[in-house]
């Protein structure tokens, strides 16, 4: 058991919200927080008599974010935090010749400024006590890339810089940084990313039957994944780590594609990726079927 109080971002659903809860099982006094009252108030009930308060937080929105920060301080007495989860975040999936401009700064303003945004709040308390931890969630995806999801690649990868940078800033102030990086898990996201995918499946798309094979992917490898608990297990570990790594893959099995990425030859990986997602011109000539199921 331990009296250490944490706040995860994004807990009214998938990683965030079981790691709310397995760290409230485990002792820690939790601040859950989401952008949805009821789905908190929910997570509330379902916490029973475990230590979990819920705030209000949408990491897009400063005055949200300093809100929450004041009402933290009050309720710890002015201590400020122990540990932050940086775990809110979603992916599109998009061609990106298509991908509208909107889309793009709506994944960077969540994944990457929200983010840091939050760490912003909830750092310098942590500095001034000389402890703390940050715990940042990015993806495999923030060490390869796949296509028709770059632009949420991309943002993972800007976590991994931001993370990187952060870890050394912090370091001689006590505060440890650590990036955790989930390979497929089963939650809302594959929901959400397959349904930014509709417009690009229309006819008339170019990428339309390479889109409508990568959803089915992306459906198929969701059935097959871990749920969110097994990030939540990842995470405790990190908390609990005296001297946590720079990087957690979760599951393990995903460091293997990590490095195959990274030792290939591009044209290699290129090839592999292109056929696995039908980016070649004879899949792409292929008419498209009916709506994926969902
Ligand atoms: N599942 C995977 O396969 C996978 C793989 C690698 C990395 N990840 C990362 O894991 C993290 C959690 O995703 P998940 O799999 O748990 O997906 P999820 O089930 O869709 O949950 C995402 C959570 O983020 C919240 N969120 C989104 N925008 C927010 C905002 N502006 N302010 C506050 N909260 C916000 C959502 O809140 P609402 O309910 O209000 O939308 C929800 O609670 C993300 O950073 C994601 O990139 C997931």
């Amino acid at each position: 058991m331990t009296s250490q109080t944490v706040l995860v971002t994004g807990a009214t659903g998938g990683i965030g919200r079981a790691t709310a809860l397995l760290l409230a099982r485990l002792g820690y006094r939790v601040f859950a927080t989401g952008r949805k009252p009821d789905r908190l108030e929910e997570l509330r009930r379902q916490a029973g008599d475990r230590p979990l308060e819920t705030l209000l937080l949408d990491v897009n929105d400063a005055d949200s974010i300093a809100a929450a920060g004041a009402e933290v301080e009050r309720r710890t007495g002015g201590r400020g935090l122990d540990a932050l989860v940086n775990n809110a975040g979603y992916g599109l999936i998009g061609p990106l010749e298509l991908v509208a401009e909107s889309e793009l700064r709506g994944q960077f303003e969540t994944n990457v400024v929200g983010l840091l945004r939050v760490t912003q709040q909830f750092a310098p308390a942590m500095r001034r006590r000389g402890a703390g931890r940050i715990v940042n969630v990015s993806s495999v995806v923030g060490r390869l890339v796949l296509p028709f999801q770059g632009v949420y690649c991309a943002t993972k990868h800007a976590v991994e810089a931001l993370s990187d940078a952060l870890r050394m800033e912090l370091a001689p102030f006590g505060v440890r940084v650590t990036l955790v990086e989930p390979g497929p898990i089963r939650t809302h996201f594959a929901e959400t990313a397959t349904a930014s995918a509709a417009g690009y499946r229309d006819a008339g798309s170019p990428y339309a039957p390479a889109v409508e094979r990568y959803e089915r992917t992306v459906r198929a490898w969701d059935a097959r994944s871990p749920g969110p608990e097994a990030v939540a297990r990842t995470i405790a570990r990190v908390l609990r780590r005296k001297r946590p790594r720079a990087r957690y893959v979760v599951p393990g099995r995903f460091r293997a594609a990590i490095w195959a990425v990274r030792l290939a030859p591009t044209r290699v990986v290129d090839a592999v990726l292109r056929r696995a997602v039908g980016l070649t011109p004879r899949e792409l000539a292929r008419p498209v079927g009916p709506p994926v199921p969902r």
